[in-house]
Parts: structure tokens; C-alpha cells; sequence
């Protein structure tokens, strides 16, 4: 089953560990690059380590901006080694349930580089659109919970 767990003591090792392909590389920030910005940002920062069953196999990072109902995912990956099995479908759903249930959000944001192809395919299939604007050089796409 696949699940999100905080990043803590006993995850971190494996959450830094986690490898991309060099192309997949260019699409996401490493995860000590991360794991820093949470430490900056505490207050809106949520790291979280994918599992499946007691399995990491993945990273996420939500951005919980309750203050300003607005929810986004800042970081997202699936190690190379268990891609293309659905996991990364069930984490972001898992996410976004998380997200929904806490009625704390009107949408949902985030951004992909262009020529990720699986990312945009993955983000429109549940429900994301793009707004039309472009941040540092990434497509943002935005999710209506209304
Ligand atoms: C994006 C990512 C998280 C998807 O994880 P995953 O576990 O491989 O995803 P899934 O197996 O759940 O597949 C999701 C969908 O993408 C599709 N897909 C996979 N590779 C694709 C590609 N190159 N082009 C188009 N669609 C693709 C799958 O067919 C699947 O679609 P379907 O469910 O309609 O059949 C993973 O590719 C990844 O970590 N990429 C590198 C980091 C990254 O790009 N992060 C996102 C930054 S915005």
C-alpha cells in the first residue's frame, strides 16, 4: 500500500538516497535541497517520504499554506527503480486526499518543466490545468477544490 510518512530520523537516510535517471534530474531539486528549505520555510514545508508498505520509494514535499488557502506540491519523485507501476498515480492521490479532507484549501498548484511529459500527463489526468503562467521557467498548473 502506498503511503506518506513525515520525513524523520528514521526515513531521511533513504529519502537523500533516492536516485533519478540524468534526464529525470533537471526536473526536480535534489532532496538535501529540499529537506534545507523545509528546515527555512517550517511553517508551511511538509516533507514527506513515499512508501510502499514499509518500502521508501519515493519524495513529496507539500506546500500547506493554510494562511492563504492554497495548497501546493512543491516536490514530487519516484526512485527510478519502482517507476512506472502506478505508484506515483496512488501517492499524488493520496496527497491530494489529504489536501481535500482538511478543508483548509480552495486549489491546489504546482509547476512542471517543459518536455516533462509524464508529470503533465500524470497532473491532467487528475484534474490539473494550466493557468497560462510561467514561474522561473516551469508550466504552473492549478487544481479547484471548489
Ligand atoms: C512523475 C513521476 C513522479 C511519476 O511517477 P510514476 O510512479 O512513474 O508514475 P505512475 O506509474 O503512477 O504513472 C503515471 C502516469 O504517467 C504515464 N507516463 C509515464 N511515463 C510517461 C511519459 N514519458 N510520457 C507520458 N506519460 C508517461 C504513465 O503511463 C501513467 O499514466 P496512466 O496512469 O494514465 O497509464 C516520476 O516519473 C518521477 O519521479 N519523475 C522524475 C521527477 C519528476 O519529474 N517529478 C515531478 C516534478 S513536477
Amino acid at each position: 500500500m502506498i503511503t506518506l510518512k513525515k520525513v524523520d530520523e528514521d526515513n531521511f537516510r533513504k529519502v537523500v538516497g533516492i536516485k533519478l535517471n540524468e534526464e529525470q534530474s533537471k526536473f526536480v531539486a535534489t532532496n538535501v535541497y529540499s529537506i534545507a528549505q523545509a528546515w527555512i520555510y517550517p511553517e508551511v514545508a511538509r516533507p514527506f517520504a513515499i512508501y510502499n508498505d514499509e518500502e521508501v520509494i519515493g519524495f513529496m514535499m507539500i506546500d500547506w499554506d493554510e494562511k492563504e488557502r492554497e495548497a501546493g506540491i512543491w516536490r514530487f519523485m519516484i526512485a527510478e527503480e519502482h517507476q512506472n507501476k502506478g505508484y506515483g498515480r496512488r501517492a499524488m492521490e493520496c496527497a491530494l486526499n489529504t489536501i481535500k479532507e482538511s478543508n483548509k484549501f480552495d486549489y491546489v498548484y504546482l509547476d512542471y518543466v517543459p518536455g516533462n511529459d509524464a508529470g503533465k500527463h500524470l497532473y491532467e489526468s487528475l484534474g490539473f490545468k494550466e493557468t497560462g503562467e510561467i514561474e522561473e521557467g516551469e508550466i504552473v498548473m492549478k487544481l479547484d477544490l471548489a
